[in-house]
């Protein structure tokens, strides 16, 4: 984030703890009860959102080298990434010219060439289709229109976006859109993988999302955990076109009343939440970003499958570092696995059950109202 806005930020918090109170949105929001259940809006999000628009699939420290290659297959299309020898990523589908195998599975590096396993038709890592078995039994067939089918892909400022639909276009600026500058600043390109999970709950996708977008919450559910490390009566949550962003200050936010403005950071002093429409949350955590990648599981309305990865500055090459670095991705972990998940279920019964036709969000959760408010605009259009 720029430092001119780092600044315009400090004193927007600060001028909220000066008044207790928190960035109010400027009025309730009302959300249908069946955001999490209904199976019919769950066709149209996966159409429109998942389909419809770039999505955030991986980070450049995930294939860091050429030839390093992995396959996605929780958005709406198989999907294979490769870092071509010239340095640029590919996105596949991950799919056969012949009869439509997968041509690849998991993850690896120094790839060359993808051999599909059922007839060893092969590619280039361009997705030229270089290798036919048998290949007089085809003649007629023009090799050059049977590479895999590339799908729309951008790097950008250390993402990897996608689009997952081969007809469509994808423009660098279609990626971060207005937080394009902020996120050039952070140096994500240049972050490396710590480790990267994939854990399956069983809840409505975006209620993986909307559990980053408030911080009220935390006195009730986080106590123990992390509500100890912030100062979350005073957030702000604000809009960038699709995307969201929420600031929670930590404890040590203070320290910078006495400082001079320009010694002030605030990447240092808080987290920073930002919501890459649709379905991917970063967390900047001053010393590290953790990625939340969620999708739903095929047409299960209560159950999502989500990658959690822990991206950080340098290589951790001593055991010191490795036990930071663990002790963080843990409590991540345990505050999501053991406290949020589970109360999120509950939300997920509770969806369906007829208890009320609308739930709402108040005017302290103005991140999470603009994630509903642009999801809602999406589905709409
Ligand atoms: S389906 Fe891939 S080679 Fe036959
Ligand atoms: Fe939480």
């Amino acid at each position: 984030m720029q430092h001119s806005v780092q600044v315009e930020e400090v004193r927007r918090l600060f001028d909220l703890m000066a008044r207790g109170t928190t960035h109010f949105a400027p009025e309730l929001w009302h959300e249908p009860a069946d955001v999490y259940s209904d199976p019919k809006r769950l066709v149209v999000e996966r159409e429109r959102l998942f389909r419809g628009h770039p999505i955030a699939v991986a980070m450049s420290a995930d294939l860091p080298k050429p030839g390093d290659w992995m396959t996605e297959d929780l958005g709406p299309a198989p999907l294979l990434l490769v870092r071509a020898p010239d340095g640029a990523v590919k996105a596949f589908l991950n799919v056969c010219r012949h009869r439509g195998a997968r041509v690849a599975d998991g993850k690896g590096s120094k790839a060359k060439r993808f051999t599909c396993p059922y007839h060893a038709w092969t590619y280039d890592t361009q997705g030229n289709l270089v290798a036919v078995p048998e290949q007089n039994a085809f003649e007629g067939m023009d090799c050059a229109t049977r590479g895999l089918t590339p799908l729309p892909v951008v790097e950008r400022h250390g993402s990897i976006f996608v689009r997952f639909d081969p007809t469509a276009t994808l423009a660098p600026e279609e990626t971060f859109g207005a937080l394009d500058e902020q996120f050039a600043t952070y140096g994500f390109g240049d972050y490396h993988l710590y480790e990267r999970r994939t854990v399956t709950v069983p809840i409505n996708w975006k209620l993986v999302v909307d559990g980053f977008l408030e911080a009220y919450h935390l006195r009730a559910l986080h106590k123990k955990t992390v509500e100890p490390i912030f100062l979350s009566r005073h957030c702000t949550g604000d809009t960038f076109g699709n995307h969201v962003r929420m600031i929670i200050p930590r404890r040590s936010f203070p320290q910078m009343k006495d400082q001079p403005e320009q010694s002030w950071d605030l990447i240092r002093h808080t987290a920073i939440v930002y919501v890459l429409f649709p379905n991917t949350v970063f967390v900047v955590q001053g010393d590290h970003l953790e990625t939340w990648h969620c999708y739903p599981s095929g047409d299960k309305t209560d159950e999502c499958t989500f990658h959690l990865g822990f991206y950080i500055p340098e290589p951790a090459t001593t055991d010191s570092a490795r036990r930071h670095w663990d002790k963080n991705m843990n409590l991540v972990v345990d505050t999501v696995l053991a406290e949020d998940i589970p109360t999120s279920r509950g939300i997920q019964e509770g969806s369906s059950s007829g208890a009320q036709t609308h739930l709402v969000f108040g005017r302290n959760e103005p991140a999470l109202i603009g994630y509903h408010r642009a999801l809602r605009d999406a589905l709409a259009a």
